[in-house]
């Protein structure tokens, strides 16, 4: 059996992974990190969002993989990854109980029903529909232009392969979710990076180099991030209506990924991609959204995306082959059904972490500097060429460089190490916190780090003073 790092067993931590394990796995270590309790007041609130819920044990990236890969002897928080450490809504817990009781795992009607066109008898379908038209005032999505796919990806790579022919160009704003450059890899197809600029401490699109860019006759699509991961952008109407209108003009299909749609802070507005007021922009777009990464349902593996033109839908659907799980249909219905309020307030908590994160950073980390606080998203964007200078990580990097390294599974050669890498495995080292490294999400990434703040206000707070002690030791 295999034994964890702290000398449980898998199954041991496994049965008793959640809460309570969470006091006695968390507490001794967060003490020994000397992390103080939040000084934040708790959000309050139907739904305990404050206690550490603990996921080691269980495979996830989130924490044990970090363990793993960054040969952690003890950790203090997962940052990486964006999924949220909370316990599940119950209502979707309930819901899956009760379909675990039946035991019988059969194909889902859902899944041919919308092969043919047939959703409208779907409650999963009437889900998506009521709760997008009640939340954000979409009117777009019927039962007839919905497609499903296992996630967010599975979704995008087919309609990149109905409109970017192999060897074109997508065009991206960036700094931008990296996993996004493996859709390309997987596609034959190059990026076509606009550096957004960073203005008055939040970022912006460089218009001009973005419209040149749209105008370039390789490029055929273009992903668009609503809201933006990693940069915390909450793209306002006029904004995506000029993004939508570069498009058109240029003849760049619209493939706006809005999974991170629920996160907005407060004073902000999600405008989804669909409901600008220019019918042709929008006919010239596919959106894709999931329940996942609101509710933290990425295991479950969910997803759908609808276009409002049905030539558009019937291409992306004619090399969609993905299908989605029992398991994916049933918590994604029932988040929808009956977790809006969890929703709300995790939301309020997450928006209360951004802020709590990055006053303490502007205070208390001076190796690291943030812009303004994020509007959405969970992620926050760390500018980290200060402490990069302070460890000389290129120098470090550079080391590395000379010993033979891992072939890099993409290239097929051997992997280069940058010197966010060696920033991020510093922090592991020093600080017990894996974060991911910026130049994963393309040009203008370099020299930051992606710091995941969903989590428990305490783990936040243990993972901040666990940085700050590290550094200090610099100093
Ligand atoms: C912008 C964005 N798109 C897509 C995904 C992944 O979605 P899925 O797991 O549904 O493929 C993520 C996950 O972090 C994301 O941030």
């Amino acid at each position: 059996m295999e034994i964890l790092k702290n000398g449980t067993d898998r199954r041991s931590f496994l049965t008793g992974a959640g809460k309570s394990a969470s006091v006695l796995a968390l507490g001794p270590l967060l003490a020994s990190m000397g992390a103080t309790a939040s000084t934040a007041a708790p959000m309050g609130g139907k739904y305990d969002f404050d206690t550490p819920y603990n996921r080691i044990g269980t495979d996830c990236v989130k924490w044990d993989m970090a363990i793993r890969d960054e040969h952690m002897p003890k950790i203090v928080a997962g940052m990486g990854i964006a999924d949220m450490d909370f316990e599940c809504v119950p209502a979707v817990t309930e819901a899956l109980q009760k379909r675990i009781s039946h035991h019988n795992w059969g194909y889902e009607m859902l899944d041919i029903d919308l092969l043919l066109g047939n959703g409208g008898s779907s409650p999963f379908v009437k889900g998506i529909i009521d709760w997008n038209h009640k939340r954000y005032g979409i009117t777009a999505i019927t039962a007839k232009n919905i497609g499903i796919s296992t996630g967010v990806h599975s979704g995008i790579m087919p309609a990149l392969r109905a409109f970017a022919p192999p060897g074109s160009k997508v065009l991206m704003v960036t700094p931008i979710y990296n996993a996004f450059y493996f859709d390309l890899y997987g596609s034959k197809l190059l990026a076509n990076e606009s550096v957004m600029k960073f203005v008055n401490g939040q970022y912006e699109i460089d218009w001009d180099d973005f419209e040149k860019r749209a105008s370039d006759p390789m490029t055929k699509t273009t992903i668009l991030c609503n809201p933006h991961n990693p940069v915390g952008r909450v793209w306002t109407k006029d904004e995506l209506h000029r993004y939508g209108e570069i498009c058109l003009k240029h003849n760049v299909k619209v493939l706006s990924d809005e999974i991170h749609c629920d996160f907005v802070g407060k004073g902000q507005k999600y405008t989804p991609f669909s409901t600008l007021d220019d019918k042709k922009m929008v006919d010239n777009s596919i959106t894709f959204k999931a329940a996942s990464k609101s509710f933290s349902l990425a295991g479950l593996k969910c997803a759908w995306y609808f276009a409002t033109d049905p030539a558009v839908f019937k291409e992306v659907q004619f090399w969609n082959r993905s299908e989605v799980s029992t398991l994916g249909i049933v918590s994604s219905q029932a988040a929808y059904a009956g977790g809006e309020d969890w929703l709300n307030q995790c939301v309020d908590y997450i928006d209360g972490n951004q802020k709590f994160a990055n006053d303490y950073i502007n205070a208390k980390l001076p190796l690291i500097k943030v812009g303004n606080k994020p509007q959405g998203t969970y992620l926050a964007w760390l500018d980290v060429s200060g402490l990069a200078d302070k460890i000389g990580a290129q120098k470090l990097a550079d080391a590395e460089n000379k010993k033979p390294q891992p072939i890099n599974f993409l290239t097929g050669k051997p992997g280069k190490v940058i010197a966010d890498d060696m920033v991020a495995h510093w922090l592991a080292k020093n600080a017990y916190v894996q974060l991911n490294a910026g130049y994963t999400y393309g040009s203008g990434g370099n020299n930051h780090m992606r710091m995941n703040i969903a989590t428990s206000r305490k783990t936040l707070t243990a993972a901040l003073d666990s940085m700050a002690a590290a550094m200090k030791n610099l100093a």
